[in-house]
C-alpha cells in the first residue's frame, strides 16, 4: 500500500535519513521500532510531506506522494495521530473529534463516524463536553486516536502512542489497537514498547542511526536479537 525507496532526507544541511526503505503492506499492522533519534518521527514527517525528499520515493497505492500536500493526504485516505497527541486544550473533546473529519468528503459522514469513535473510546463519550486540556494523560492518547480515525482513514500513522503512560493503560491502548488491525485498517506504529509492538506487529523495522537495520515479519522477531541490535552502537 505504501512502498518507501531509498529515502534520504533531513532538516536543512542535517541529514536523518539515509537510504531507507520500507513497504508497508495492505491490512498489516507495521511497526517501527528504534531508540530515541533514530530518525522515526522524521520518516512518518517525510511521508507526510512535511520534511523534503533529498533521494528516492514513497508511493501510496502506486502513486508517488512527493510534492501532496499534507491536508491533501488527508483526502486521500492517510491520517496520522503524532507524537505527543497535539490535542486542542481550550477546545471540547467533541469539538477536537470534529477537527479529523476536516477533509470536504468525509464530512457527512462526521456524525456517523464520531459515534463509531464513542462506541470505541467510550469515556471520551462520557466526557464530550469537557475542556481535552482537562484530560489524563491516557484519555488524551485515546482522544487524539479517535480525532485520527474520524476521517475514517485507509492508512494510520501512529506516532509513539504509549509514550508516558502508565502500563494499565497501555494495555488498554495495544487492545485498541488490536481492535483496528481486526477492522482491516492498515497501520503504521512507532513505538518505543518493543515488546507490546511486536506482539501486536506483522512486520518489524528496527531503526537506528537514520537506517533501517532489520526487517522482518514479526513471526521471524526474537525479542532477545532484537534488544541486542536496540542497544549495539
Ligand atoms: N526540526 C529539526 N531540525 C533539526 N534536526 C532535527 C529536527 N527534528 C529532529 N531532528 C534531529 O533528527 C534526528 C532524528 O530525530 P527523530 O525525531 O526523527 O527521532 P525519533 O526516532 O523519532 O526519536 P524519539 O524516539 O526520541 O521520538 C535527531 O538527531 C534529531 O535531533
Ligand atoms: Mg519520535
Amino acid at each position: 500500500m505504501l512502498e518507501i525507496a531509498n529515502v534520504r532526507a533531513g532538516y536543512g544541511a542535517i541529514n536523518v535519513l539515509w537510504d531507507v526503505s520500507v513497504s508497508i503492506p495492505a491490512g498489516e499492522l507495521t511497526t517501527i521500532i528504534g531508540p530515541n533519534g533514530a530518525g522515526k518521527t522524521t520518516l512518518l514527517k517525510a511521508i507526510m510531506g512535511l520534511v523534503p525528499l533529498e533521494q528516492g520515493s514513497i508511493r501510496f497505492k502506486g502513486k508517488p506522494l512527493g510534492g501532496t500536500s499534507t491536508w491533501n493526504l488527508l483526502d486521500q485516505g492517510i491520517a496520522m495521530i503524532p507524537e505527543g497527541r497535539m490535542i486542542f486544550k481550550d477546545m471540547t473533546i467533541e469539538e477536537n473529534l470534529m477537527l479529523g473529519a476536516f477533509p470536504k468528503q468525509r464530512r457527512a459522514a462526521s456524525k456517523a463516524n464520531c459515534d463509531k469513535a464513542y462506541a470505541m473510546f467510550p469515556r471520551l463519550h462520557e466526557r464530550h463536553n469537557q475542556l481535552a486540556g482537562t484530560l489524563s494523560g491516557g484519555e488524551a492518547q485515546m482522544l487524539a486516536m479517535a480525532r485520527g480515525l474520524m476521517s475514517d482513514p485507509k492508512l494510520l500513522i501512529i506516532d509513539e502512542p504509549s509514550l508516558g503512560l502508565a502500563p494499565v493503560v497501555v494495555n488498554e491502548l495495544f487492545e485498541i489497537l488490536r481492535r483496528l488491525k481486526g477492522e482491516g485498517r492498515t497501520i503504521v506504529l512507532v513505538e518505543q514498547n518493543t515488546q507490546q509492538a511486536v506482539g501486536v506487529a506483522d512486520q518489524v523495522h528496527l531503526m537506528q542511526g537514520g537506517k533501517v537495520v532489520l526487517s522482518r515479519p514479526s513471526a521471524q522477531v526474537s525479542l532477545e536479537e532484537l534488544h541486542e541490535l536496540y542497544f549495539a552502537r
